[in-house]
């Protein structure tokens, strides 16, 4: 008990240092009265040169927001955040840095705590694994592609030999009706992958109606281990949309769902509204949600990143773009859809925003 204070103290201190976060307390005059090791580091000053400094003289070049940091966090004592600030420190290094500010009461005056953190890394190991997904996206896109394509080539190669040589009438016949085929088969994934070509062609419709058509589709009735649980808001709007489409997105979700369900289980469909939805730089007001669960496997890990990316499947004989059409359809009504899975769990969640007036 004896050396509790003086432990503690030290502890403290130890912490303190031992921070990966560069911390700074400045007092009211923003002059420097204390930074830690990691503060020294990233700043490349010695604690000597550090204490006293004014702050703005920390750095050659800097956006930190000072006027918020006074006026917020040491006039009114609220916490700031300032994300990707821009730094040039005094030997010309850049880096960007997220600050969060704080106000701290010690002995009656008013300081403010700093924490700083250079993104630089993470920004890094962003634009790194970025580039992977977008790597091993192209290279799934030409390794499915090819298979795709040599396939009715060879079929379309092969009848033409035999074309070459046959007398029979009837058996030419079949030959150049194969070529046709497998020339159509090409022509036919080719425009798949091109995506939808025509504009949608929108009226209002009831979600409901277009939910249960796609129901009728899937033929569930005749998977009896898989059961359909609809849990509808009864209270939605027509909503402005291209039937067809917005059908057949559904659709590929539901099939992509009761194909994951070999051995049984539950979908459901779920209708919402949600208010002053912002996601990916698109705001709407109201949205209907249209959620899509089953609790079949869940989305193999491999495929996560890309799933949306053409050509990626899983499965024998899958061509890989069901999602990257229903993107496709979802992008022309201003729609949002994502996915989140775990073991166990699948969900998509598409938003279609609802224009303001009928
Ligand atoms: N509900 C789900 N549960 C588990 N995996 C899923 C689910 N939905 C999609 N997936 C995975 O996502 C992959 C891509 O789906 P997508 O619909 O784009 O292509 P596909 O179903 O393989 O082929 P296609 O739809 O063109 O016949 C699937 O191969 C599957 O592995
Ligand atoms: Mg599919």
């Amino acid at each position: 008990m004896r050396n509790n204070k003086t432990l503690t103290k030290q502890a403290l201190q130890i912490l303190s240092e031992n921070l990966a976060t560069a911390v700074i307390l400045l007092n009211q005059d923003l002059q420097v009265v204390y930074a830690n090791d990691s503060a020294s580091e990233l700043f490349a000053l010695g604690p000597k040169r550090f204490i006293d400094q004014q702050f703005e003289s920390l750095f050659n070049y800097h956006t930190i927001d000072v006027k918020r940091i006074i006026s917020h966090t040491l006039i009114e004592g609220s916490d700031c955040h300032q994300h990707r600030a821009d730094a040039v420190f005094l030997d010309s290094r850049h880096a960007k840095i997220t600050l969060n500010s704080r106000r701290l009461m010690l002995e009656n005056q008013p300081f403010i705590l700093l924490e700083c953190r250079a993104l630089d890394d993470e920004i890094k190991h962003d634009k790194a694994s970025h580039q992977m997904h977008q790597y091993m996206a192209a290279r799934t896109l030409i390794r499915g592609l090819a298979h795709e394509i040599k396939n009715p080539l060879g079929g379309i190669r092969g009848a033409a030999q035999l074309l070459q040589y046959e007398v029979d009438q009837q058996e030419r016949d079949e030959c150049a009706t194969l070529i046709i085929e497998q020339a159509d088969r090409l022509t036919e994934l080719v425009d798949r992958l091109l995506g939808p070509n025509q504009l949608p062609k929108k009226a209002w419709c009831n979600i409901h109606q277009t939910l249960e058509s796609v129901v009728k589709l899937t033929t569930l009735s005749n998977q009896s281990n898989i059961t359909l649980l609809k849990d509808y808001d009864p209270s939605i709007p027509d909503i402005f949309i291209d039937q067809g489409k917005i059908q057949q997105v559904v659709l590929n979700i539901v099939r992509n769902a009761q194909q994951a369900l070999v051995d049984g289980g539950q979908i459901t469909l779920q209708t919402r509204i949600r208010h002053h939805m912002r996601v990916h730089n698109k705001a709407m007001k109201n949205a209907l949600l249209i959620k899509v669960s089953d609790n079949g496997p869940g989305i193999d890990k491999a495929l996560r990143d890309t799933l949306f990316y053409p050509m990626v499947t899983n499965k024998e004989g899958g061509s890989g773009l069901g999602l990257a059409i229903a993107q496709t359809l979802i992008d022309q009504h201003d729609g949002y859809i994502e996915c989140e899975s775990w073991p166990g769990h699948t969900e998509f969640n598409i938003y279609l925003p609802f224009a303001s007036t009928k």
